[in-house]
């Protein structure tokens, strides 16, 4: 009677182990099928924000610039050489600004600022950044969240939900992480006479 019921036990053990590894593809299909719908959802509030007008370099095609895909979101060219800003043109009677001709480089009364490096690469791109980090740096205007405000032309995204920037974060971190050293901004008295 006794050696019964263990058996019933064992039976029951077994067809609990056999659906729940029966059931682990299920769980694990579910959690990609998930994942790859943030991604799709960050991918579109990223395009539709115009990130890679400021971010991503272009290529130059006769209908004009276009987004640069080989080098997504990985901010202006470390290895670009911009060229002098005419002196006396930027000021409150002269030209607002300037930008190069990927829109990776703006000059403007601030000195110059560059797009940087979205890309999750960890030295040189957001690669390290929590999404704390990132959240607080989209809502704040704030480098690395925290340190000193945005320079222009960099947007400021408070109204964003919690949901699209857990979205765009997600996205950010699936993209192809690219190494390229955004240089530091340069202040007006150094760029612009
Ligand atoms: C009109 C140009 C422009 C657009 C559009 C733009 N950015 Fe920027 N972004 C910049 C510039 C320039 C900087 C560097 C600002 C600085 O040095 O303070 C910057 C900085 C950042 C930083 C800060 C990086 C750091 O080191 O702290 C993040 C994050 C960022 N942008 C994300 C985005 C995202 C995401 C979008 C789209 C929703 C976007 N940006 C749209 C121009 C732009």
């Amino acid at each position: 009677m006794m050696s019964l019921h263990r058996n019933k036990v064992i039976v029951v053990y077994v067809v609990m182990a056999a659906i729940l590894i029966a059931a682990i593809p299920c769980v694990t299909v579910f959690a990609s099928d998930e994942n790859a719908e943030m991604i799709a959802v960050g991918e579109r509030l990223v395009h539709n924000m115009d990130c890679n007008v400021c971010h991503t370099p272009k290529v130059f095609t006769p209908s004009g610039p276009k987004p640069d895909i080989s080098r997504l979101l990985s901010g202006y060219a470390a290895d670009e050489k911009l060229p002098p800003v005419p002196e006396g043109q930027i000021g409150p009677h002269g030209w607002g600004g300037l930008y190069n001709n990927s829109l990776t480089a703006w000059v403007g009364p601030w000195g110059v600022s560059y797009g940087s490096n979205l890309t999750p690469d960890h030295e040189t791109g957001i690669g390290s950044w929590t999404e704390e980090i990132f959240v607080e740096a989209m809502r704040t205007g704030r480098h690395v969240g925290s340190a000193r405000p945005f320079l222009p032309p960099m947007p400021t995204y408070s109204r964003l939900t919690d949901e699209e920037l857990h979205a765009m974060y997600v996205y950010l971190r699936s993209i192809k992480p690219l190494k390229n050293a955004v240089p530091k901004a340069l202040p007006r008295a150094q760029a612009v006479k």
